[in-house]
């Protein structure tokens, strides 16, 4: 069982400059919450309650007024400082003395999900018990996204950014590993943009034939937050269930909650840490 986590949270976040050129693109809003909720929220959802967030350098003192250590969520929360962006599989070389000799799980800060059968597909995933695991969602323009082809479960090939079409399975986000993870991701090489690339990763776990995936299905939402246009997308998004539903998504403390790793008594304290606003009468109304 996969019982840490680490979350890729820097980035230059170039696409959305002028907005991030100050304040790190996970610390921005996705509607009533900063973006770093919902994957965080994603990993609480699996159960994972050991979680490593990798920020960049000189932004640290920011995330902690938000996250400070994760005592009020009952989770174990650190922080590493990335001093630039080396690409994906660095999560795993600044993160080697956090993941020790266990399985991980990593998700990008910019990754959003939702849906009904998510948390059992989430079960699933942090239940590997060798390998790689990644979840592929389908999309309408996999010229854009890296994609998967799949044959039993089993990826049987991988490209990044497809001019001809193999496959419309775009692989996602979320990603779950074996303890090899680590001395695989130190023997890879930067590629042309001098960046550690998460495919290369995939891929010798791949040759190997030990990448296997889950597909969220029609039922389920994946988006991807890079830009502008899909950050207010997300947004919307959140909005509209939020208000028509009449909950909240990503409240890391009614996950918490119902994880059972803090008491109502406990949720109490986030109250009076979030002050007077519509997230704390969230709260409150979930813990009367
Ligand atoms: P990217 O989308 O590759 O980069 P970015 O978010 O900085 O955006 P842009 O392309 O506009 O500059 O990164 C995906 C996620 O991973 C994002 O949440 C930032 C994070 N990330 C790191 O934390 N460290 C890294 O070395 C890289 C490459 C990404």
């Amino acid at each position: 069982m996969i019982t840490k986590g680490i979350i890729l949270s820097g980035g230059l976040g170039t696409r959305m400059s002028p907005l991030t050129k100050a304040v790190n693109k996970q610390l921005l809003p996705i509607y009533d919450k900063p973006l770093i909720f919902y994957p965080l929220s994603i990993l609480m959802l699996s159960k994972i309650r050991e979680v490593l967030i990798i920020v960049n350098k000189g932004q640290l003192h920011q995330y902690k007024k938000i996250i400070p250590n994760g005592k009020r969520l009952g989770m174990k929360i650190t922080y590493e400082e990335q001093s630039k962006p080396r690409g994906l599989p660095d999560a795993f070389i600044l993160g080697k003395n956090f993941i020790k000799k266990d399985k991980v799980a990593m998700i990008l800060g910019d990754n959003f999900f939702y849906g009904q059968s998510l948390s059992s597909i989430l079960r699933d995933c942090v239940n590997i018990k060798k390998g790689a695991k990644v979840l592929l969602h389908k999309v309408s323009d996999p010229k854009n996204f890296g994609v998967a082809v799949l044959k039993d479960k089993k990826i049987v090939s991988i490209k990044e950014k497809p001019k001809k079409f193999i496959s419309d399975l775009a692989i996602t986000g979320l990603y779950f590993f074996d303890n090899k993870v680590i001395e695989y991701s130190k023997k890879l090489k930067p590629s042309k943009r001098n960046e550690l690339e998460i495919v290369d990763l995939l891929n010798v776990y791949r040759k190997k034939n030990n990448l296997s995936a889950e597909i969220i299905g029609r039922g389920g939402a994946w988006l991807d937050t890079g830009s502008i246009e899909d950050f207010y997308k997300t947004s919307n998004f959140v909005s509209a269930i939020e208000n028509q539903q009449g909950f909240k998504i990503a409240c890391l403390e009614e996950i918490s909650l119902n994880n059972g790793w803090i008491s109502k008594k406990e949720l109490k304290e986030s109250v009076k840490f979030y002050g007077n606003c519509e997230y704390s009468k969230y709260l409150k109304k979930i813990s009367s």
